[in-house]
């Protein structure tokens, strides 16, 4: 195996020895009876499990999933309590992999956090990009490493469209304006197997389900000034530019052809540089777009992105049975129930977004930071924190805290390439500064979070805005 410094290592070398791990994995798997996979709360998460069940109802494997928002000692100690033969933890683990060794857990783990530890760990196999020099915030997500784990089981390239539903839904996609990486051959790989194409395209959410006009007024992300949240402005605007807006039934993006696509992204980035407000940035508008081709014209699932907001709709408030049920193929009734709650998500991230921008943003030297206290749940914050960002002052850091249900209190924290590739760790530095206060964290150089003690919020912040100025101290001065 080769394990390197980040980017000194090309991705055919990566990809043989995540395959390698993945092979060892899915022979753990086949040596044991009942396995129970345990995921993330999110759309990466779902999918991932989604990618799992399926290959192992597949291999006539019994299985049991389970779902965490994320895994602390506690939830460990259930975890080990249920017995089964072997547990498969995907799109989290990593970060916790001492304490699952320490517990006696037999475990096949496939994710892309920071591992807690690459030392190789008694009873269980570790399929992480961190380990092969790869790099889990771009190249590679939860639900792609489960689907390398899914293809080492059996013919399963089909499930390439999960994972590419959890990668975007993670957001690799947002710093290069389309999937790199490894994720670049799971695409490739869906392509083949018919399941997904790609090229570019709007990225505004409801191309496949929205009336163009209320595609653009719903816009959040990003934020079209002047357009969002305006429907009058939405439909004149249009209108200028000769878009006619229905006939029988309104004309959504997908109704439109290529040139009356091309003339209103023309116009919008007109619109975009004349309102001069920082928050409209190009690559949040355009950039590569993937559709699911199996998945019925006009519905959420049909485009990964609005397929990953309607699984977030459902784990992260508690439903994950829900959204694991659409991603094995549930058509009726879990997707009914999943568009209810996705109607209330989409309302819950607007109201998120105009407490923060009534509220400001507090700025120290080297982070910027909301407090949400109870007015927006813990599970969406980092979400919320995203998106107010995109039309934030870059240059430093985003953190957000929520009160969570358990008492403690929930950080999230989002940067920016640029702020990485000058040393910018927010995985170290979050995970840092929430050990130093009895809490714990993990993540990634671009984005991370914690759950912290609530009366500790100020020596959490006072601790890591010291580290994330040294992060970019040092490496500017390198
Ligand atoms: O838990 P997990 O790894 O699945 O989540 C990754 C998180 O990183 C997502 O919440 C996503 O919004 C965030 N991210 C980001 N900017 C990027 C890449 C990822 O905010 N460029
Ligand atoms: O919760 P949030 O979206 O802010 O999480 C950002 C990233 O940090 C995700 O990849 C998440 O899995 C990770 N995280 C973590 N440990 C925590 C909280 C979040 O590893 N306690
Ligand atoms: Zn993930």
């Amino acid at each position: 195996m080769i394990i390197s410094r980040k980017g000194s290592v090309n991705i055919e070398n990566i990809c043989a020895s995540l395959k390698k791990l993945a092979e060892y994995g899915a022979e753990a798997i086949s040596r044991s009876g009942d396995v129970l996979v345990v995921s993330h709360i999110d759309a990466d998460g779902l999918t991932a499990a989604g990618v799992i069940c399926t290959a192992l109802s597949r291999r006539g494997i019994d299985h049991t999933p389970l779902f965490f928002k994320q895994l602390t000692k506690n939830e460990l100690e259930s975890i080990a309590d249920v017995g089964s033969d072997l547990v498969v933890f995907t799109d989290l683990g990593s970060g916790m992999i001492r304490e699952i060794s320490a517990l006696g857990i037999k475990a096949v783990i496939a994710d892309h956090h920071r591992p807690g530890s690459t030392e190789r760990c008694g009873g269980i196999v570790h399929i992480n990009p961190h380990l092969v020099g790869g790099d889990g915030a771009t190249q590679i997500s939860g639900s792609g490493t489960a689907f390398l784990l899914a293809n080492a089981l059996g013919k399963n390239e089909d499930l390439s469209a999960l994972a590419v539903v959890g990668a975007v839904g993670d957001l690799q996609d947002l710093s290069s304006g389309r999937l790199v990486g490894l994720n670049r051959r799971i695409i490739e790989t869906g392509s083949r197997a018919g399941v997904l194409s790609f090229g570019p395209d709007i990225k505004l959410f409801g191309k496949q389900t929205r009336p163009v006009f209320k595609m653009l007024e719903y816009s959040t992300d990003p934020y079209i000034p002047g357009l969002s949240g305006d429907e009058e402005a939405c439909i004149s605007f249009l209108k200028e530019i000769g878009i006619r807006l229905g006939g029988e039934r309104w004309r959504r993006w997908i109704d439109l052809d290529q040139d009356e696509r091309a003339r209103i992204v023309s116009a919008l980035i007109r619109h975009g540089l004349r309102s001069g407000i920082p928050g409209f940035r190009l690559e949040r508008l355009v950039g590569e777009v993937y559709t699911l081709t199996r998945e019925r014209e006009g519905t959420e699932l049909r485009d990964a992105s609005e397929f990953s907001t309607l699984l977030n709709a459902t784990a992260r408030y508690g439903h994950s049975r829900t959204g694991l049920d659409v991603c094995l193929g549930d058509r009726d009734g879990a997707l009914e129930d999943a568009r209810l709650l996705l109607s209330q998500h989409r309302q819950n991230l607007l109201n998120g977004i105009k407490l923060v921008k009534e509220r400001g943003l507090i700025q120290l030297s080297n982070i910027q930071y909301f407090d949400a206290g109870e007015d927006i749940l813990d599970t969406i914050v980092g979400i919320v924190a995203g998106m107010v960002f995109q039309m934030a002052d870059r240059s430093k850091p985003i953190l957000a805290f929520a009160s969570a249900p358990d008492g403690m209190l929930k950080v999230s924290a989002r940067g920016t390439q640029d702020l990485v590739r000058a040393g910018l760790d927010l995985s170290r530095a979050v995970s840092a500064s929430a050990g130093e206060v009895g809490g714990v964290g993990g993540g990634h150089t671009i984005a991370a979070g914690a759950t912290i003690p609530p009366q500790s919020r100020d020596e959490f912040l006072s601790i890591i805005d010291r580290i994330v100025g040294e992060q970019l101290n040092r490496n500017r001065s390198a």
